[in-house]
């Protein structure tokens, strides 16, 4: 039995790992496949944080700028709590090892989309990948424990609280059990539902979100999918802001700018699709950065073009289109961070703690899942100092078990063309542009796609690193996911940030979080402040 167990092994769950293990808790952290492979990687250009107190910035600033790019939709004292605390963040973050880049000694910082300063600290255009090897070094020091290659496949909950995860080890083909005193949920966004028109990993398919609300845990603001303007053409990669925050400009095939490269990305990003959708191509030029620059701060981005476009930055116009990001919405989490499920906490891209509003700005992904990551130990140490546990596991191991075996059979289609059409029409209609109409066919496509899904068996039944089967699972945990954002996107009826309905254009008076709530067998969909 652990004090804590950790879903997820991405930045918010190894900050809380270690944090953790800083306090003398035991932990374990469970991650899917291997320690770091997750979508913090995926945020190259950077994290917010004012350092320097004697330069013309300041976390009031941070925090005004965050509120607005949040259309009315962010919470003030989270927000406030995030940016007043990013300093001590990004100093800790430098203090173990992080290798920011450096100017004349100083941490470099460098312009995002909608920030009124230059504050996005960087390491080259690696940010997130360095973030995450930094961590993960820290947190074998501090000799966390962790549980690989295993696949969460449900909760241990009773009388509404959490005592623990069950899990497919992978390594073992078993199903296995672990009692907690407490779960941290770490596990990543749901922008992977958007398949192959996403920036984020395609296993970012909202495990972590689609689980706790099968346990009753409620979710928000599920509508809010943050769609980045520039990701590459042919194979979605993203192509940092740090590279339009540099003067890198966006194009259309006849040469001419169209768009303030630095308004906020859900602007930049109707403004490109726009453009896409007439006809059009749409280019990010950034050759006149030159090539020191480019090799010394957007190296990554240099490679990824050549490899996946075969195009040289330095002499082509690149080619770009607007990709799903960033999930905003997720499981809800009060200001302990503690979701409606007693003991189970949520941080990072699963939870929303309301920090980015409507539209998140670039660089506070990376500092919100360090801040919070860091933060949910205060309340999962005072949480856990009062708990007994109590718990018999075997019931919900032989649960998931059966679930498994009914699993295995022949089939004559396997769910990997629904994967596709889901990820298709919910790009179409629950993407960049949105309305009325679409949002209800949209429903109607998955419930329809759920069905075809429900006859699906597993021919191949090694159950050790069967991939088929974990991706099978995890499909089922998509089409939940899918469901609860085209619903609050449906029921949303204004435009506000990541969230454009062409049937109502204006936001309304008053800003209001969905609430999606799971009732004998029914989402629903409620608002409020
Ligand atoms: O464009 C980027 O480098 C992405 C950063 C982020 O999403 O925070």
């Amino acid at each position: 039995m652990y004090d804590l167990i950790v879903v997820g092994s991405g930045g918010a769950g190894l900050c809380a790992s270690i944090e953790a293990r800083k306090r003398g808790l035991s932990v374990a952290v469970i991650c899917e496949h291997k320690p770091t492979d997750a979508s913090t990687c995926m945020a190259q250009g950077g994290l917010n944080a004012v350092v320097y107190d004697d330069e013309d910035d300041s976390p009031k600033l941070h925090a005004e700028d965050t509120l607005k790019g949040g259309f009315g939709l962010a919470n003030s004292s989270m927000v406030k709590r995030m940016c007043y605390g990013a300093k001590e963040d990004a100093l800790w973050l430098d203090s173990i090892g992080m290798p920011f880049s450096r100017e004349n000694g100083r941490i470099a910082r460098r312009q995002f989309g909608a920030a009124s300063k230059k504050r996005a600290l960087y390491a080259q255009d690696y940010t997130g990948l360095k973030l995450l090897h930094t961590l993960f070094d820290n947190a074998l020091k501090e000799g966390v424990e962790f549980l690989d290659s295993s696949l969460m496949l449900d909760l241990v909950v009773e009388d509404s609280t959490c005592k623990g995860v069950v899990v497919l080890d992978n390594r073992v083909g078993k199903v296995k059990a672990y009692a907690s005193k407490s779960v941290v949920l770490a596990t990543g966004g749901y922008a992977g539902v958007y398949g192959s028109f996403t920036s984020s990993a395609k296993n970012s398919t909202g495990d972590g979100v689609a689980i706790a609300f099968k346990n009753g845990a409620m979710l928000s603001d599920m509508e809010f999918v943050q769609f980045h303007p520039t990701a590459l053409k042919s194979s979605s990669i993203l192509v940092s802001e740090g590279a339009r925050g540099a003067g890198g400009v966006l194009v259309d095939s006849s040469g001419k700018r169209f768009v303030d490269e630095l308004a906020s990305r859900d602007e930049v990003s109707r403004a490109v699709f726009k453009k896409i959708k007439e006809g059009k191509q749409v280019y990010l030029d950034i050759r006149h950065l030159g090539g020191e620059f480019i090799d010394k701060n957007l190296p990554q981005e240099k490679k990824l073009m050549k490899i996946y476009e075969d195009i040289d930055p330095l002499e082509d116009l690149i080619p770009i289109k607007p990709v799903a990001h960033y999930s905003i919405g997720g499981v809800l989490v009060d200001e302990n961070l503690q979701t409606t499920i007693t003991g189970l906490f949520a941080v990072g891209e699963c939870a929303n703690t309301k920090v980015h509003g409507a539209n998140r700005l670039g660089g506070n992904s990376l500092l919100e899942i360090v801040h919070f990551g860091r933060a949910v130990v205060s309340s999962v140490s005072e949480y856990v100092k009062d708990v007994s546990l109590d718990v018999d596991l075997s019931s919900f191991e032989k649960k998931e078990q059966c679930r498994i075996d009914s699993l295995l059979g022949s089939s004559s289609e396997s769910f990997f063309t629904l994967r596709e059409e889901l990820s298709k029409k919910l790009f179409e209609e629950a993407g960049i542009y949105r309305n009325g109409e679409a949002l209800k066919s949209l429903l109607g496509e998955i419930d329809e796609i759920a069905q075809r899904f429900e006859k699906l068996k597993i021919a191949d039944k090694n159950l050790v690193h069967n991939t088929w089967l974990t991706s099978h699972l995890k499909f089922s945990n998509s089409l939940l996911v899918a469901k609860a954002l085209a619903l609050s996107a449906l029921k949303r009826e204004e435009s506000r940030g990541a969230h454009f309905r062409e049937d109502f254009q204006k936001p309304s008076s008053e800003a209001l979080h969905s609430i999606v709530s799971f009732k004998d067998g029914e989402i629903l969909v409620g608002f409020k402040r």
